[in-house]
């Protein structure tokens, strides 16, 4: 048991960084790291794989409760499966980006995913000091109770400028016109069920558009460690020590 456990939320649209950023952020705390982001993923590609219809709600209902999901909190070695298979990999194609909307609009998928993460939480909070986790409603509906909650921020053009790079290895006039679907539909579809552009009452919001990758993560530190005031925690909750972490 863990005396002083925390659960950093973290939350943002696509190309804001925030799955690098709250990995690295998870690993220089010392606790664990979920990308809830890759849940969806994992149910969009067991929903392919078994040839089911991702418009019929109920069956991929059901295939949400289903799902035989292990998802590692490791950031040091974040790995997915599904009934054994690693899908890792696999999950970050274009053929799961563009049909991970569909399964993720479906609200009974979401309440069973959720449920999923919040045990995944709690388990992190006891076993190792807390966790990290992100994705698109973490701040609000899954961890509306965690002691940071942050909306890391980006411009448009910021955003599709490092999604291109990531995909094409470049941010030339072509790269950015592929990325564009990606990230301007995606976020149109996924804000019809969360909304992310925006920090809710008690989110603090971190614009990394001019920030390096490195001073993102020193930003998001800079919160949790109170050197920005955060509405959430007016009185500093001290970070678990290697002491905590060992009783
Ligand atoms: O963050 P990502 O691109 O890996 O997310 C994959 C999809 O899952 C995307 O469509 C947003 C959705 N998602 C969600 O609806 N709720 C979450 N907590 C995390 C991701």
């Amino acid at each position: 048991m863990h005396r002083n456990p925390l659960t950093i939320a973290i939350d943002g649209p696509s190309g804001s960084g925030k799955s690098s950023v709250s990995k690295s952020v998870a690993r220089e705390l010392g606790l664990a790291y979920l990308d809830t982001g890759a849940m969806y993923r994992a149910l969009a590609w067991w929903v392919l794989e078994r040839g089911l219809d991702p418009q019929d709600h109920a069956v991929i209902a059901q295939a949400a409760r289903d799902l035989p999901l292990e998802i590692s909190t490791d950031p040091g070695e974040a790995t997915v499966r599904v009934d054994g298979t690693d899908i890792t990999t696999d999950i970050r194609t274009t053929r799961i980006s563009s049909r991970v909307s569909a399964v993720a609009s479906n609200l009974d998928v979401r309440a069973e995913l959720a449920s999923r993460q919040r045990a995944l939480i709690t388990q992190a909070r006891t076993e190792h000091g807390g966790m990290v986790a992100e994705g698109r409603d973490i701040t609000t509906v899954v961890a509306p109770d965690a002691e940071h909650r942050i909306l890391l921020t980006a411009s448009e053009e910021a955003r599709l400028a490092r999604r291109a790079t990531e995909l094409h290895g470049s941010a030339a006039a072509e790269a950015l016109d592929a990325t564009k679907d990606q990230i301007i539909r995606r976020d149109r579809d996924d804000a019809a069920v969360s909304a992310f552009f925006e920090p809710a009452k008690g989110v603090v919001g971190v614009d990394t558009s001019d920030l390096s990758f490195e001073q993102s993560v020193q930003a998001v530190l800079d919160v949790v460690r109170g050197k920005v005031s955060t509405p959430t925690s007016p009185l500093q909750r001290t970070l678990p020590t290697e002491r905590d972490r060992e009783t």
